[in-house]
Protein backbone atom coordinates (compact mmCIF):
# COMPACT_ATOMS: atom_id res chain seq x y z
CA UNK A 1 0.00 0.00 0.00
CA UNK A 2 1.68 3.58 -0.87
CA UNK A 3 0.56 7.02 -0.20
CA UNK A 4 0.65 8.44 -4.23
CA UNK A 5 -0.30 12.27 -2.99
CA UNK A 6 -0.89 14.05 -0.07
CA UNK A 7 -3.11 17.18 0.33
CA UNK A 8 -3.29 19.53 3.24
CA UNK A 9 -5.80 22.56 3.28
CA UNK A 10 -5.40 25.26 6.46
CA UNK A 11 -4.20 21.86 8.63
CA UNK A 12 -2.37 22.78 11.57
CA UNK A 13 0.38 25.09 10.48
CA UNK A 14 0.06 24.47 7.03
CA UNK A 15 -2.33 27.01 4.38
CA UNK A 16 -1.98 24.67 1.45
CA UNK A 17 0.55 22.27 0.30
CA UNK A 18 0.76 18.94 -1.95
CA UNK A 19 3.56 15.98 -1.75
CA UNK A 20 3.99 13.29 -3.98
CA UNK A 21 6.47 10.90 -1.71
CA UNK A 22 8.49 8.13 -3.17
CA UNK A 23 7.06 4.77 -2.72
CA UNK A 24 9.98 4.00 -0.65
CA UNK A 25 11.88 6.35 2.06
CA UNK A 26 10.78 9.50 3.26
CA UNK A 27 12.55 12.19 4.85
CA UNK A 28 11.15 15.51 6.44
CA UNK A 29 13.78 17.37 7.32
CA UNK A 30 13.77 20.96 9.40
CA UNK A 31 13.99 22.91 12.33
CA UNK A 32 12.36 22.66 15.46
CA UNK A 33 8.36 23.24 14.77
CA UNK A 34 8.81 23.29 11.28
CA UNK A 35 5.84 21.31 10.88
CA UNK A 36 7.54 17.93 10.70
CA UNK A 37 5.27 15.83 12.82
CA UNK A 38 2.27 17.62 11.21
CA UNK A 39 2.82 16.09 7.98
CA UNK A 40 3.07 12.82 10.11
CA UNK A 41 -0.08 13.40 12.08
CA UNK A 42 -2.18 14.31 8.33
CA UNK A 43 -0.96 10.84 7.38
CA UNK A 44 -2.07 9.39 10.69
CA UNK A 45 -5.22 11.05 10.64
CA UNK A 46 -6.05 9.89 6.86
CA UNK A 47 -5.97 6.42 8.79
CA UNK A 48 -7.43 6.60 11.88
CA UNK A 49 -9.73 9.91 11.17
CA UNK A 50 -8.51 11.54 14.14
CA UNK A 51 -4.92 13.34 14.75
CA UNK A 52 -2.87 11.13 17.22
CA UNK A 53 -1.48 14.61 18.93
CA UNK A 54 -4.71 16.67 19.46
CA UNK A 55 -7.80 15.12 19.84
CA UNK A 56 -9.35 18.35 19.56
CA UNK A 57 -10.08 18.95 16.09
CA UNK A 58 -10.60 22.80 16.49
CA UNK A 59 -6.91 23.67 17.44
CA UNK A 60 -5.67 21.20 14.53
CA UNK A 61 -7.51 24.44 12.26
CA UNK A 62 -5.06 26.48 10.99
CA UNK A 63 -4.71 29.50 13.21
CA UNK A 64 -7.27 32.23 12.56
CA UNK A 65 -8.72 29.84 9.93
CA UNK A 66 -12.21 28.16 10.10
CA UNK A 67 -11.69 24.17 8.09
CA UNK A 68 -8.79 21.83 7.44
CA UNK A 69 -8.95 19.74 4.86
CA UNK A 70 -6.73 16.29 4.47
CA UNK A 71 -6.87 14.57 1.23
CA UNK A 72 -4.71 11.48 0.21
CA UNK A 73 -4.30 9.32 -2.54
CA UNK A 74 -3.54 5.93 -1.69
CA UNK A 75 -2.91 2.98 -4.34
CA UNK A 76 -4.02 -0.29 -2.69
CA UNK A 77 -3.25 -3.75 -4.49
CA UNK A 78 -2.91 -1.46 -7.96
CA UNK A 79 -6.64 0.40 -7.19
CA UNK A 80 -5.99 4.09 -6.43
CA UNK A 81 -8.44 5.25 -3.66
CA UNK A 82 -8.81 8.56 -2.79
CA UNK A 83 -9.48 9.39 1.35
CA UNK A 84 -10.50 12.75 2.27
CA UNK A 85 -10.65 14.24 6.30
CA UNK A 86 -12.34 17.56 6.58
CA UNK A 87 -13.38 19.53 9.34
CA UNK A 88 -15.13 23.09 9.82
CA UNK A 89 -15.45 24.50 13.03
CA UNK A 90 -19.22 24.04 14.52
CA UNK A 91 -20.04 21.13 11.85
CA UNK A 92 -19.59 17.15 12.53
CA UNK A 93 -16.18 16.05 10.73
CA UNK A 94 -16.76 14.33 7.35
CA UNK A 95 -14.58 11.33 6.51
CA UNK A 96 -14.91 10.51 2.70
CA UNK A 97 -13.77 7.09 0.56
CA UNK A 98 -14.01 7.97 -3.28
CA UNK A 99 -16.61 10.65 -2.89
CA UNK A 100 -18.43 8.77 -0.58
CA UNK A 101 -18.98 9.50 2.99
CA UNK A 102 -18.79 7.23 5.69
CA UNK A 103 -21.69 7.07 8.17
CA UNK A 104 -19.45 4.89 10.72
CA UNK A 105 -15.67 6.12 11.17
CA UNK A 106 -15.03 2.88 12.42
CA UNK A 107 -15.41 1.33 9.14
CA UNK A 108 -12.23 3.49 7.58
CA UNK A 109 -10.02 2.45 10.07
CA UNK A 110 -8.11 -0.51 9.06
CA UNK A 111 -8.20 0.16 5.40
CA UNK A 112 -5.05 1.96 5.47
CA UNK A 113 -3.19 0.55 7.89
CA UNK A 114 -0.42 2.95 9.79
CA UNK A 115 2.46 2.50 12.15
CA UNK A 116 3.75 5.76 13.98
CA UNK A 117 6.96 5.62 16.15
CA UNK A 118 7.01 9.30 18.10
CA UNK A 119 8.68 10.16 21.15
CA UNK A 120 5.39 10.55 22.65
CA UNK A 121 5.46 6.76 22.85
CA UNK A 122 7.91 7.06 25.96
CA UNK A 123 4.42 7.61 27.72
CA UNK A 124 3.15 3.90 27.17
CA UNK A 125 5.46 3.02 29.51
CA UNK A 126 5.58 6.39 31.62
CA UNK A 127 1.74 6.56 31.85
CA UNK A 128 -1.26 4.60 33.24
CA UNK A 129 -2.62 1.47 32.06
CA UNK A 130 -4.58 3.27 29.65
CA UNK A 131 -2.04 3.90 27.42
CA UNK A 132 -1.02 0.51 27.04
CA UNK A 133 -4.59 -0.27 26.49
CA UNK A 134 -4.64 2.09 23.87
CA UNK A 135 -1.47 0.68 21.75
CA UNK A 136 -3.42 -2.61 21.78
CA UNK A 137 -6.16 -1.24 21.17
CA UNK A 138 -5.25 0.52 18.09
CA UNK A 139 -3.18 -2.56 16.57
CA UNK A 140 -6.28 -4.61 17.03
CA UNK A 141 -8.35 -1.84 15.76
CA UNK A 142 -6.49 -2.09 12.74
CA UNK A 143 -7.13 -5.70 12.19
CA UNK A 144 -10.65 -6.64 13.22
CA UNK A 145 -13.66 -3.72 12.42
CA UNK A 146 -15.37 -5.61 15.24
CA UNK A 147 -13.01 -5.24 18.00
CA UNK A 148 -13.06 -1.40 17.73
CA UNK A 149 -17.41 -1.97 17.10
CA UNK A 150 -17.15 -3.63 20.48
CA UNK A 151 -15.05 -1.64 22.02
CA UNK A 152 -17.22 1.67 21.79
CA UNK A 153 -20.30 0.05 22.69
CA UNK A 154 -18.44 -1.57 25.96
CA UNK A 155 -16.98 2.81 26.58
CA UNK A 156 -20.76 3.87 25.66
CA UNK A 157 -22.17 1.06 28.15
CA UNK A 158 -19.83 1.48 31.06
CA UNK A 159 -20.28 5.39 31.27
CA UNK A 160 -24.15 4.88 31.30
CA UNK A 161 -23.86 2.54 33.89
CA UNK A 162 -21.47 4.13 36.21
CA UNK A 163 -23.41 7.13 35.70
CA UNK A 164 -26.77 5.17 37.09
CA UNK A 165 -24.19 4.08 40.04
CA UNK A 166 -23.18 8.10 40.80
CA UNK A 167 -27.08 8.50 40.68
CA UNK A 168 -27.94 5.35 43.05
CA UNK A 169 -25.27 6.84 45.55
CA UNK A 170 -26.97 10.08 46.13
CA UNK A 171 -30.63 9.31 46.39
CA UNK A 172 -29.32 6.60 48.56
CA UNK A 173 -31.65 4.26 46.82
CA UNK A 174 -30.42 1.05 44.44
CA UNK A 175 -32.24 -0.48 41.36
CA UNK A 176 -29.85 -3.35 40.82
CA UNK A 177 -32.27 -4.87 38.38
CA UNK A 178 -31.64 -0.93 36.29
CA UNK A 179 -28.23 -1.81 36.61
CA UNK A 180 -28.32 -5.31 35.55
CA UNK A 181 -29.90 -4.15 32.34
CA UNK A 182 -27.20 -3.01 30.87
CA UNK A 183 -24.73 -5.53 32.25
CA UNK A 184 -25.71 -7.92 28.83
CA UNK A 185 -24.26 -5.58 26.60
CA UNK A 186 -21.30 -4.95 28.23
CA UNK A 187 -20.55 -8.34 28.95
CA UNK A 188 -20.87 -9.33 25.44
CA UNK A 189 -18.35 -6.37 24.52
CA UNK A 190 -16.29 -6.97 27.47
CA UNK A 191 -15.33 -10.96 26.53
CA UNK A 192 -15.30 -10.26 22.78
CA UNK A 193 -12.66 -7.87 23.72
CA UNK A 194 -10.66 -9.75 27.00
CA UNK A 195 -10.48 -12.93 24.00
CA UNK A 196 -9.24 -10.69 21.39
CA UNK A 197 -6.48 -9.33 23.55
CA UNK A 198 -5.59 -12.13 24.80
CA UNK A 199 -5.20 -14.41 21.30
CA UNK A 200 -3.34 -11.56 20.04
CA UNK A 201 -1.23 -10.66 22.94
CA UNK A 202 0.16 -14.85 22.49
CA UNK A 203 1.11 -13.86 19.20
CA UNK A 204 2.21 -10.81 19.59
CA UNK A 205 5.27 -11.66 22.72
CA UNK A 206 7.62 -14.22 20.93
CA UNK A 207 7.39 -11.66 17.89
CA UNK A 208 8.24 -9.23 20.56
CA UNK A 209 11.24 -10.50 22.09
CA UNK A 210 12.30 -11.06 18.42
CA UNK A 211 12.57 -7.47 17.56
CA UNK A 212 13.89 -6.88 20.99
CA UNK A 213 16.82 -9.15 21.38
CA UNK A 214 17.66 -7.79 17.17
CA UNK A 215 17.57 -3.97 18.08
CA UNK A 216 19.17 -3.92 21.28
CA UNK A 217 21.44 -6.88 20.76
CA UNK A 218 21.31 -7.62 24.42
CA UNK A 219 20.27 -11.38 25.56
CA UNK A 220 19.11 -8.69 29.05
CA UNK A 221 15.12 -10.75 29.38
CA UNK A 222 12.31 -8.75 28.28
CA UNK A 223 8.96 -9.24 28.91
CA UNK A 224 5.25 -7.98 29.15
CA UNK A 225 2.40 -9.31 31.30
CA UNK A 226 -1.23 -9.32 30.42
CA UNK A 227 -3.19 -8.61 33.46
CA UNK A 228 -7.37 -8.74 33.31
CA UNK A 229 -9.90 -9.09 35.98
CA UNK A 230 -11.73 -11.01 33.57
CA UNK A 231 -8.94 -14.11 33.75
CA UNK A 232 -10.18 -14.36 37.89
CA UNK A 233 -13.64 -15.29 37.16
CA UNK A 234 -16.41 -15.06 34.61
CA UNK A 235 -17.21 -11.33 34.22
CA UNK A 236 -21.06 -11.75 34.11
CA UNK A 237 -20.65 -13.47 37.84
CA UNK A 238 -17.82 -10.28 39.11
CA UNK A 239 -20.45 -7.34 37.80
CA UNK A 240 -23.03 -9.30 39.61
CA UNK A 241 -20.99 -10.14 42.81
CA UNK A 242 -19.47 -6.49 42.97
CA UNK A 243 -22.59 -4.57 42.69
CA UNK A 244 -22.42 -3.53 46.10
CA UNK A 245 -18.93 -2.46 46.45
CA UNK A 246 -19.54 -0.49 42.43
CA UNK A 247 -22.48 1.32 44.11
CA UNK A 248 -20.43 2.00 47.48
CA UNK A 249 -17.43 3.18 45.03
CA UNK A 250 -19.97 4.71 42.69
CA UNK A 251 -17.70 3.04 39.64
CA UNK A 252 -17.39 -0.26 38.03
CA UNK A 253 -14.60 -1.41 40.07
CA UNK A 254 -14.28 -5.14 37.03
CA UNK A 255 -13.99 -5.42 33.68
CA UNK A 256 -11.71 -4.74 30.85
CA UNK A 257 -11.17 -1.31 31.35
CA UNK A 258 -9.15 -2.27 34.14
CA UNK A 259 -6.75 -4.49 32.21
CA UNK A 260 -2.98 -3.24 32.11
CA UNK A 261 -0.21 -4.60 30.13
CA UNK A 262 3.30 -5.15 32.21
CA UNK A 263 6.52 -4.31 30.78
CA UNK A 264 9.39 -6.26 32.15
CA UNK A 265 13.44 -6.42 31.82
CA UNK A 266 15.09 -8.59 34.07
CA UNK A 267 11.97 -9.25 36.01
CA UNK A 268 11.76 -5.67 37.49
CA UNK A 269 9.24 -2.74 36.06
CA UNK A 270 11.07 -1.28 32.79
CA UNK A 271 10.16 2.01 34.04
CA UNK A 272 12.38 1.50 37.18
CA UNK A 273 15.10 -0.09 35.96
CA UNK A 274 15.37 0.31 32.03
CA UNK A 275 17.84 3.16 30.53
CA UNK A 276 16.80 5.42 28.05
CA UNK A 277 18.17 3.12 25.51
CA UNK A 278 16.79 0.19 26.62
CA UNK A 279 12.96 2.17 26.92
CA UNK A 280 13.68 3.49 23.55
CA UNK A 281 14.47 -0.36 22.49
CA UNK A 282 11.69 -1.55 23.59
CA UNK A 283 9.21 0.87 22.31
CA UNK A 284 10.67 0.50 19.09
CA UNK A 285 10.25 -3.19 19.19
CA UNK A 286 6.53 -2.88 20.46
CA UNK A 287 5.81 -0.85 17.28
CA UNK A 288 7.85 -3.14 14.94
CA UNK A 289 5.85 -5.77 16.16
CA UNK A 290 2.49 -4.23 15.46
CA UNK A 291 4.13 -3.95 11.81
CA UNK A 292 4.71 -7.82 11.38
CA UNK A 293 1.57 -8.60 12.68
CA UNK A 294 -0.51 -5.96 10.76
CA UNK A 295 1.87 -6.87 7.22
CA UNK A 296 1.12 -10.78 8.44
CA UNK A 297 -2.81 -10.45 8.85
CA UNK A 298 -3.55 -7.94 6.33
CA UNK A 299 -1.19 -8.99 3.58
CA UNK A 300 -0.17 -5.89 3.24
CA UNK A 301 2.85 -3.86 4.87
CA UNK A 302 1.79 -0.12 6.47
CA UNK A 303 2.39 2.84 6.24
CA UNK A 304 5.72 3.77 8.69
CA UNK A 305 5.72 6.73 10.34
CA UNK A 306 9.01 7.38 12.43
CA UNK A 307 8.82 10.41 14.11
CA UNK A 308 12.46 11.94 15.64
CA UNK A 309 13.69 8.26 15.40
CA UNK A 310 17.07 8.47 15.81
CA UNK A 311 17.34 10.34 19.02
CA UNK A 312 18.44 8.33 22.14
CA UNK A 313 19.62 5.63 19.93
CA UNK A 314 23.21 4.64 20.03
CA UNK A 315 25.13 3.88 16.49
CA UNK A 316 24.92 0.41 16.62
CA UNK A 317 20.54 0.13 17.73
CA UNK A 318 20.35 2.99 14.32
CA UNK A 319 22.63 0.86 12.00
CA UNK A 320 20.40 -1.90 13.22
CA UNK A 321 17.16 -0.77 12.48
CA UNK A 322 18.12 0.76 9.51
CA UNK A 323 19.86 -2.48 8.46
CA UNK A 324 15.94 -3.58 8.19
CA UNK A 325 14.93 -0.53 5.66
CA UNK A 326 18.15 -1.12 3.79
CA UNK A 327 16.66 -5.18 3.15
CA UNK A 328 13.01 -3.85 2.54
CA UNK A 329 11.48 -4.94 5.80
CA UNK A 330 8.83 -2.20 5.30
CA UNK A 331 7.12 -0.82 2.75
CA UNK A 332 5.85 2.94 2.45
CA UNK A 333 8.23 5.14 5.16
CA UNK A 334 8.28 8.32 6.18
CA UNK A 335 11.17 9.62 8.39
CA UNK A 336 11.50 13.28 10.35
CA UNK A 337 14.71 14.85 12.09
CA UNK A 338 15.40 18.34 13.06
CA UNK A 339 19.04 17.37 12.45
CA UNK A 340 19.55 17.39 8.67
CA UNK A 341 23.04 16.53 8.64
CA UNK A 342 22.76 13.26 10.92
CA UNK A 343 19.57 11.78 8.70
CA UNK A 344 21.69 12.19 5.50
CA UNK A 345 24.77 10.44 6.88
CA UNK A 346 22.83 7.49 8.38
CA UNK A 347 21.00 6.95 5.51
CA UNK A 348 24.51 7.36 2.70
CA UNK A 349 25.77 5.04 5.06
CA UNK A 350 23.24 2.38 5.16
CA UNK A 351 23.04 2.86 0.83
CA UNK A 352 19.50 3.62 1.20
CA UNK A 353 17.81 5.91 -1.52
CA UNK A 354 15.60 8.26 -0.03
CA UNK A 355 13.08 11.48 -1.06
CA UNK A 356 14.21 14.48 1.25
CA UNK A 357 11.57 17.26 1.59
CA UNK A 358 12.82 20.15 3.63
CA UNK A 359 10.29 21.64 6.01
CA UNK A 360 10.41 25.38 6.53
CA UNK A 361 7.35 26.76 8.27
CA UNK A 362 4.71 25.01 6.50
CA UNK A 363 6.09 25.20 3.20
CA UNK A 364 8.29 21.87 1.67
CA UNK A 365 11.02 22.01 -0.83
CA UNK A 366 11.99 18.49 -2.78
CA UNK A 367 15.74 18.35 -2.05
CA UNK A 368 17.89 15.42 -2.56
N1 LIG B 1 -3.70 24.92 14.53
C1 LIG B 1 -2.50 25.40 14.21
N2 LIG B 1 -2.35 26.48 13.42
C2 LIG B 1 -1.15 26.96 13.09
N3 LIG B 1 0.01 26.43 13.53
C3 LIG B 1 -0.07 25.36 14.32
C4 LIG B 1 -1.30 24.77 14.71
N4 LIG B 1 -1.06 23.70 15.49
C5 LIG B 1 0.27 23.61 15.61
N5 LIG B 1 0.88 24.60 14.91
C6 LIG B 1 2.30 24.89 14.78
O1 LIG B 1 2.95 23.75 14.27
C7 LIG B 1 4.30 23.81 14.72
C8 LIG B 1 4.70 22.46 15.24
O2 LIG B 1 4.79 21.62 14.18
P1 LIG B 1 5.48 20.21 14.35
O3 LIG B 1 5.16 19.61 15.64
O4 LIG B 1 5.14 19.49 13.11
O5 LIG B 1 7.02 20.65 14.34
P2 LIG B 1 8.29 19.74 14.10
O6 LIG B 1 8.90 20.20 12.82
O7 LIG B 1 7.92 18.33 14.20
O8 LIG B 1 9.22 20.19 15.30
P3 LIG B 1 10.20 19.34 16.25
O9 LIG B 1 11.48 19.18 15.49
O10 LIG B 1 10.37 20.23 17.42
O11 LIG B 1 9.54 18.05 16.58
C9 LIG B 1 4.39 24.80 15.84
O12 LIG B 1 5.09 25.91 15.36
C10 LIG B 1 2.95 25.13 16.13
O13 LIG B 1 2.77 26.45 16.51
MG1 LIG C 1 8.31 16.89 15.62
Amino acid sequence: MLLETLRLYNFKNYAEVELNPDPKINCFLGKNGSGKTNLLDAIHYLAFTKSAINPTDTQNIRFEETQFLIKGRFSVADRQKEVVCAFQQGQKKVVREDNQDYLKFSDHVGKYPVVLITPQDIELIWGGAEQRRRFFDTLLSQLDRFYLENLITYNHQMKQRNTLLRRFSESGSADSELLTSYDHSICIAGNYIHQSRKSLFQEFIPKFKEHYRYIAQESEGVDIQYRSDLEQADFATQLKNHVQRDILLQRTTCGIHRDDFLFLLSRNELKKIGSQGQQKSFLISLKLSEFQIIAEKKGLKPILLLDDIFDKLDDDRIHHLMKLVAEGMFGQLFITDARQDRSRSILRNAGIDSKIFVVENGNLTVNG
